[in-house]
């Protein structure tokens, strides 16, 4: 499917991609002597300048320690590192903002409710539910912490077309359940959870409700107040933003009654040896020296991604994924993994006999940057009987001109296979 470009009814009205595109310093490179066509960002996101100017301009100009010192630059980057928090509070619509935790990403958000929340209130006979399609990161945590308090996990299943459906959750939902820690959108196949009516019958069941949202936030609104989700994760780098930092918003009710996750300095009022007395919230939760850069760094590219229209920015994507199936499934021998309806920014695809390694390998000696593997989703390529697929993902400033590049290298694979 080589048409002529669509890249301008694309972009439609409010969404201008090339001006874009040209905010992302690292797509204007060769790889390979070829233009790069960029199509990892379910793995992380490319940067915009601003965000590589605001954390530069952190080292730079207010490379200090926070909450620590009263001189000028301790004050300067403080001031800074909290804007980051309000910024992030008004992104997702959090009442307060101290519900807003930074971390090092969304594992370490999970990581921190599993230990901090489920180690504390579950016991043994409670059940923590996950479904099918989790990242390895919303799966192994609750393996841990079901481990240590004597919990069931509780898996439910998704169809063939990766979906979950009301009916298999409320199978799988009973007085028991504790927790819901699932996806809002999965990143191994896009699919997206219908998670406002699961958080309900969830609720309705007194169970406390996670949402992954790693692979949601820069795809789809997040209103945590809407979705009356207890807690809701996510990391930087995949809304823009540097590596290394994350956030955990909580329900304020929730985090109170939670003890810390980890000790050490910012997180207490006071030490002795008899007794410490832990900092208010968010601080109870934030040890140690945070990623300053990282925070200050997020906090612009919640800037950034807030002054776009953002009904536009998923306009276009969706119309960038409805042109990548209709392409995909135009090259013979080519197989969708992952078929869920209203599906975001992602496609796993695998062309048998070849290996995805190899059409990875393939595609990128074209210029184009794809994800091969099990996307660390292992019991979704078991529900499939595979043991990886080749996974196209999408960000904001994707063409269908990426899009016919892909289809070009994807014929350069098949005429190396025969
Ligand atoms: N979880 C990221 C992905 O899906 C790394 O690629």
């Amino acid at each position: 499917m080589t048409q002529p470009s669509t890249i301008a009814i694309l972009s439609g009205v409010g969404f201008d991609v090339r001006s874009v595109r040209d905010d992302f310093p690292a797509l204007h490179q060769e790889v390979h002597g070829k233009p790069l066509v960029y199509l990892d960002s379910a793995a992380t996101t490319l940067k915009p300048q601003t965000v590589i100017d605001t954390v530069s301009d952190v080292y730079a100009r207010d490379c200090s320690n926070i909450h620590r010192a009263v001189h000028l630059l301790s004050q300067r980057a403080t001031a800074r590192y909290e804007d980051a928090r309000e910024k992030v509070r008004s992104f997702l619509n959090a009442k307060s903002s101290i519900e807003v935790i930074f971390t090092r990403g969304t594992t370490e958000s999970i990581n921190l409710v599993a230990q901090s929340w489920a180690r504390t209130f579950l016991q043994e006979g409670d059940e923590v539910l996950v479904t099918e399609l989790e990242h390895h990161s919303n799966i192994v945590p609750w393996q841990i912490v079901c481990q240590q308090v004597g919990a069931e996990l509780i898996i439910v299943p998704m169809t063939d077309r990766g979906e979950i459906l009301r009916e298999a959750f409320e199978e799988r939902l009973s007085s028991r359940t504790r927790l819901v820690a699932m996806a809002h959108v999965s990143n191994a196949l896009g699919t997206v959870l219908p998670v406002e009516e699961l958080i309900e019958l969830a609720h309705e069941k007194g169970a406390v409700v996670l949402l992954d949202g790693a692979q949601a936030v820069s795809h789809i609104s997040v209103d945590v107040q809407a979705l009356d989700c207890d807690f809701y994760a996510f990391s930087g780098h995949k809304l823009y933003g540097p590596t290394g930092v994350g956030v955990l918003y909580g329900r304020e009710r929730l985090l109170e009654e939670m003890p810390p996750y980890q000790g050490g300095g910012d997180m207490i009022r006071s030490v002795t040896f008899a007794e410490t007395i832990y900092n208010d919230l968010p601080y109870k939760f934030e040890a140690g020296t945070p990623n300053i850069a990282g925070v200050i760094g997020l906090g612009a590219a919640i800037d950034y991604f807030t002054s776009l229209d953002l009904d536009a920015v998923h306009a276009h994507e969706s119309a960038v994924l409805r042109y990548t199936t209709k392409a995909l499934e135009s090259v013979s021998g080519l197989r969708l993994i992952g078929t869920a309806p209203g599906k975001v920014a992602a496609a796993s695809f695998l062309m048998d006999p070849v290996h995805p390694h190899d059409i990875g390998t393939i595609v990128d000696s074209e210029g184009v940057a794809i994800r091969t593997g099990h996307h660390c989703a292992q019991p979704v390529m078991e529900h499939f009987g595979i043991a990886a697929t080749a996974r196209a993902s999408l960000g904001m400033y994707n063409t269908t001109e990426d899009i016919d590049a892909l289809v070009r290298a994807l014929h350069k694979v098949q005429e190396l296979f025969g």
